[in-house]
């Protein structure tokens, strides 16, 4: 079992409130609730898996780590089976739109939660916009290059956001677009190549209309680094 978090779980790592106690949802192998009961952050979590492998695997590795009495494994479909204890949740690796869908299936669940941390990789919009409305508000963003891919490690609490976000918010975050990371400034950039491609291709006027904003979105946001 590996003793190191990957990057994208690190930064995770590093938005779990201390002391909380997690459920995290969608675990597979429970290397982040390992990682934080063995640094001390927390004490308690159940790690949770809706399939048998991942919680048989999960199941190991806790044993393993000799932590059977606090860590609890559950095979459970997200937020189904957490218990009254738990007040924050990391749901990680599954995208973001399956994020949402389980937050929404079960907002009941979400009465004792005050802390919400997600990664996703897409759909960053949706999922923005639907755990605000869930009655969450953005702390923390911290994005992440990992495989080939960039990751925005979200963290939510309860309460609703000072203002409403706005399109600039939702689309770049609201605290990942004033912090301007350099990880951050190479996933606009990269994504101003990417539409920069889209607009050389021949597309209905509205999508193009669609683009020309975003990229000139993206400029700004770039331009807006220069000289920081
Ligand atoms: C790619 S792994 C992510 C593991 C870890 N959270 C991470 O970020 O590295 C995704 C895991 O989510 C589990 N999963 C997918 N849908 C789920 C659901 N509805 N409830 C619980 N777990 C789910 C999958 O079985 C899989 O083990």
């Amino acid at each position: 079992m590996p003793k190191r978090l990957s990057a994208r779980l690190e930064a995770v790592a590093s938005l779990v409130p201390k002391g909380c106690y997690l459920a995290d949802i969608g675990s597979d192998h429970a290397f982040l609730p390992i990682a934080l009961v063995e640094r001390g952050v927390i004490s308690y979590a159940q790690a949770i898996d809706n399939k048998m492998g991942p919680f048989l695997r999960m199941e190991g590795h806790v044993k393993e780590a000799g932590l059977s009495s606090h860590i609890k494994t559950l095979c459970s479909d997200g937020l189904t089976d957490i218990g009254d204890e738990v007040n924050a949740l990391s749901i990680c690796g599954i995208g973001g739109l399956l994020t949402v869908k389980l937050l929404q299936r079960d907002q009941a669940k979400l009465t004792n939660i005050d802390t919400i941390i997600v990664d996703p990789h897409r759909d960053l919009v949706a999922v923005r916009k639907r755990v605000s409305e869930m009655g969450y508000h953005i702390v923390a963003e911290k994005m992440v290059y990992e495989n080939k891919i960039f990751y925005c490690i979200i963290r939510f609490d309860k309460g609703a956001p000072a203002k409403p976000y706005d399109a600039l918010d939702l689309y770049f975050g609201p605290i990942a677009r004033k912090e301007k990371s350099p990880v951050y400034l190479e996933w606009v950039a990269d994504s101003k190549k990417k539409v920069s491609g889209q607009l050389n291709k021949n597309l209905p006027p509205e999508r193009k209309d669609y683009y020309l904003k975003l990229y000139r979105a993206l400029s700004k946001q770039l331009k807006e680094s220069e000289g920081k």
